[in-house]
């Protein structure tokens, strides 16, 4: 009896055990339980840049819940730089009473009764770039005024550092004061780091932080190189971020760092272009399709009040936002990467094929082959380099199975139904989008939800290959799945 007793008194520890180290392996994962997959929502300032308003705001949330963003997971609605009028007496920062005539705490009430989450902007330097007030030095009090406004998410900026940066050391004690401010607020608020790639923060932000910019600002341009833009995306530390950085150099400094993204703490590639009007729909397809492999967070960057249909298909098609919020939150990465000879655009960039591919929850794998050269071209990937990341050398076990395709495109919403939403025609429902707020990704996946699958267009056999034509500037995007898939367990 008594032997009976202390077995189930260790067996009851090793479950404690158990359960503390899950505990503690979610910790160390995110290292503040938050963004356990990486966040979805909207920031001006692509758009608006220094134009915010408490209308713009509001107007958006509105739009966001209307047009079925939210239940599609667009839930952080972001307002970035110039929104404040110095500092008062306390030393606490002052909402501009000209664009937020009701203050901070109104906005957000507002944005969260809508059920949408509150972010906002600061720099850790004197000044923003903008030039408004910074909060270096201020860290404590403006994280206090963060938490009275009821923000959920702060993008923390880079510009007027006062000389602080040049060692990863330095970079991350100057982070790392608002990461404990934050903290030391007890609400949970998404930090997400812009530092542009300086000082590796890839390498220290993880403990620190959700997100981190890898690269300057995204412009809405696929592979046009400018002079403010200064790294080409073959440096593997750029030390100027820049602006005006293409999508084929933002997807170009992503592939050095894909695996330093997990869950909780993820690498950020800037917001999305998509409806901005500067791009063509193969190259927005290619856009949105990378940004949701690599796991960078998903902001839309246009104005949803009036958004473009082709890029609401875009947005909200559920077979690619079901990568991006991939439970397992693994990042692909690219497995080769082949200049095409003689193909160079008027920019003087020479195209190239690529072979970008990861593995997802329940053991499907993730290919993506992109085109960034002026002609359509026929792609090939065998098994081997499909599974290369689990045993080059053509070891991998998954290579001798056999593996239904899935294109991520194949059920796009066609365009007319799009049009009919966005002109307010027909009301979205969950026939016509994914609900996640209903029915969260993970539990769509678990419950083999065909819409978060694509459609089926294909079966690789044994040590077999996957051929597609893949449009000049497209991606041909694939989930491939065992014809018995892997039965997935609830998550943790
Ligand atoms: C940049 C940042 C942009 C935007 C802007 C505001 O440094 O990378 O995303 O926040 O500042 O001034």
């Amino acid at each position: 009896m008594v032997i009976a007793h202390n077995i189930l008194s260790v067996a009851a520890l090793a479950a404690t055990f158990i359960k503390c180290a899950s505990a503690e392996q979610e910790k160390y994962l995110s290292y503040n339980g938050l963004a356990m997959t990486p966040p979805m929502g909207w920031n001006n300032w692509a758009t608006f840049f220094c134009n915010v308003s408490a209308d713009l705001l509001v107007g958006t949330a509105e739009k966001l819940v209307e047009l079925g963003f939210k239940d599609v997971g667009y839930n952080y609605v972001v307002l970035d730089d110039c929104w404040s009028n110095g500092r008062d007496s306390n030393g606490a920062l002052i909402p501009d009473a000209e664009k937020f005539p009701k203050g901070m705490k109104d906005v957000s009430d507002q944005i969260h009764a809508k059920g949408l989450l509150f972010g906002m902007y600061s720099s850790a330097g004197r000044w923003t770039c903008a030039g408004y007030e910074g909060s270096l030095g201020h860290e404590e009090i403006d994280a206090q005024s963060l938490a009275e406004w009821e923000v959920d998410y702060f993008k923390y900026d880079n510009c007027f550092n006062d000389g602080q940066y040049g060692t990863p050391l330095i970079s991350y004690n100057r982070y790392q004061k608002m990461s404990e401010a934050l903290l030391n607020t007890g609400r949970d608020i998404v930090y997400s780091m812009c530092n542009w790639g300086e000082d590796s923060p890839w390498d220290w932000a993880p403990t620190i932080a959700n997100s981190w910019r890898i690269s300057g600002d995204m412009y809405d341009s696929f592979d046009r190189p400018d002079e403010h833009c200064p790294c080409d995306g073959d440096e593997y530390i750029c030390k100027l971020g820049g602006y005006h950085c293409s999508m084929n150099n933002i997807l170009n400094k992503a592939a050095k760092y894909a695996s330093k993204t997990r869950r909780g703490a993820w690498n950020d590639l800037d917001m999305l272009e998509v409806g901005n009007g500067g791009s063509t729909d193969d190259e927005y397809k290619t856009h949105f399709s990378m940004w949701a492999a690599l796991k960078s967070p998903l902001m839309m960057a246009t104005d949803i009040r009036k958004i473009d249909p082709d890029a609401y298909t875009i947005y909200t098609n559920p077979a690619v936002l079901a990568i991006s919020q991939d439970p397992r939150g693994s990042s692909v990465g690219r497995v080769w990467r082949r200049k095409i000879d003689g193909d160079v655009n008027d920019y003087g960039v020479q195209g190239e094929l690529s072979l970008w591919s990861g593995q997802l929850w329940g053991d499907d794998q993730v290919v993506a082959l992109v085109n960034t050269g002026s002609q359509a071209v026929e792609m090939t990937a065998t098994l081997a380099e499909i599974f290369y990341h689990m045993g080059p050398g053509g070891k991998a076990k998954e290579i001798k199975e056999e593996w239904d395709v899935y294109d991520l495109w194949g059920n796009r919403m066609d365009s007319s139904t799009a049009q009919d939403i966005v002109a307010g025609k027909i009301k979205v429902d969950n026939n016509l989008i994914y609900n996640a707020s209903e029915q969260s990704y993970a539990q769509g996946l678990l419950n083999g939800d065909p819409r978060l699958l694509g459609k089926k267009v294909t079966t690789i056999k044994p040590s077999g290959s996957l051929s597609v034509k893949v449009n000049s500037h497209g991606v041909g995007f694939f989930r491939l799945r065992r014809p018995e898939p892997v039965k997935v367990k609830e998550f943790l």
